[in-house]
């Protein structure tokens, strides 16, 4: 007897959409923005094509646009004019980030406000902690960091989000932040990132990239998926709110298995290089690229991710609400 159940039935387009399991939502986008002290235009930054590092008068109307796009947040990256050893313009009250959080929260009125909080955009270096000869101290890059985010949280970062992957660099900026009464701040911790290659063009983007070494000293082995799930859990006894997964869809396995383990919200990062494949790809004629991108983020949401941080957002957002 042929079988009864044939999948097939409820594939026909009529079907599909009431079976289906997963969807993007433009809710479930976070858009990366660059902003640079040192540009008086918008720069496209060349290893990512239609992505801009913006002067800081510019960054509030890049917010609006990603607001009207019904995008529910942007996470802010900095590019200081002046960069040290120790990373000093990464906390003043007038340096790049603060400033734009600050326009931002002053004319845009309902999006979330989230700021990356790291080192490397801001040390002569380029690493994301401070350093001693050829090592990347950890318990003195805490105290900066503590420093930074509370610095964050005064311009009126609504979410901050440590990228620097020290250990104990949760619980320091929990601390600082209760103490300096924002403890209402979220933390959305970059918990598990690897060493990875896809970040290349970021490097570019944030002129981030480090005059010596990498960064296998801190941030983790690709080979490795146990010790995510150690990361995640200190992160979480350390007090963060939101975990995130980088890069993504080469790791999908992990955003799977922390949020399986853990049921927090989580966040996946698809970062600078996935974007870069996946333009360079579509530039030569190679691939479709709303497919591409649209599958791409699917599958991390189908994966286990609540939201995605994705150069794409702006984008997709058209995609999923044209018109
Ligand atoms: C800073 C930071 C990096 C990224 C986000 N925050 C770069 C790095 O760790 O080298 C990468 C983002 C991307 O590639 O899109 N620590």
């Amino acid at each position: 007897m042929f079988p009864t159940t044939r999948m097939r039935r409820l594939r026909s387009s009529k079907f599909r959409p009431l079976v289906r399991e997963n969807e993007l939502d433009v809710k479930d986008l976070i858009c990366p923005v660059f902003v640079d002290e040192t540009a008086t235009e918008p720069v496209e930054i060349n290893s990512m094509p239609g992505c801009f590092r913006l002067p800081p008068d510019m960054a509030a109307d890049e917010a609006l646009c990603i607001q009207d796009l019904g995008i529910p947040a942007l996470i802010l990256f900095g590019i200081p004019q002046e960069k040290d050893e120790t990373g000093t313009h990464a906390y003043g009250e007038d340096d790049v980030v603060q400033r734009a959080v600050r326009a931002i929260k002053k004319e845009v009125g309902d999006i979330i406000v989230m700021t990356d909080l790291c080192l490397c955009e801001y040390t002569s270096h380029g690493h994301c902690g401070i350093v001693s000869g050829e090592n990347i101290l950890n318990d003195p890059t805490l105290e900066i960091l503590a420093k930074t985010a509370v610095s964050h949280a005064r311009a009126g970062a609504d979410i901050v989000a440590p990228s620097g992957m020290m250990d104990g660099m949760v619980g320091a900026i929990r601390r600082a932040l209760d103490k300096s009464g924002f403890g209402d701040t979220p933390i959305m911790s970059y918990a598990a990132k690897y060493c990875s290659a896809f970040y290349g063009p970021f490097r570019e983007a944030a002129s981030s990239g480090y005059a010596f070494g990498d960064r296998a000293s801190y941030q983790m082995d690709p080979g490795n998926s146990d010790e995510a799930l150690r990361e995640v859990a200190l992160d979480i006894e350390e007090g963060a709110d939101i975990i995130m997964v980088k890069p993504a869809l080469p790791y999908l396995d992990i955003v799977y298995r922390v949020k399986k383990k853990f049921g927090l919200p989580t966040a996946a990062y698809h970062v600078s290089g996935e974007y870069a494949m996946i333009k360079a790809a579509a530039q030569n004629g190679w691939l479709d690229e709303r497919k591409a991108v649209y599958e791409s983020l699917l599958s991390i949401k189908r994966a286990g991710a609540d939201m995605i941080l994705t150069y794409f957002a702006k984008d997709m957002a058209k995609t999923l609400n044209p018109g």
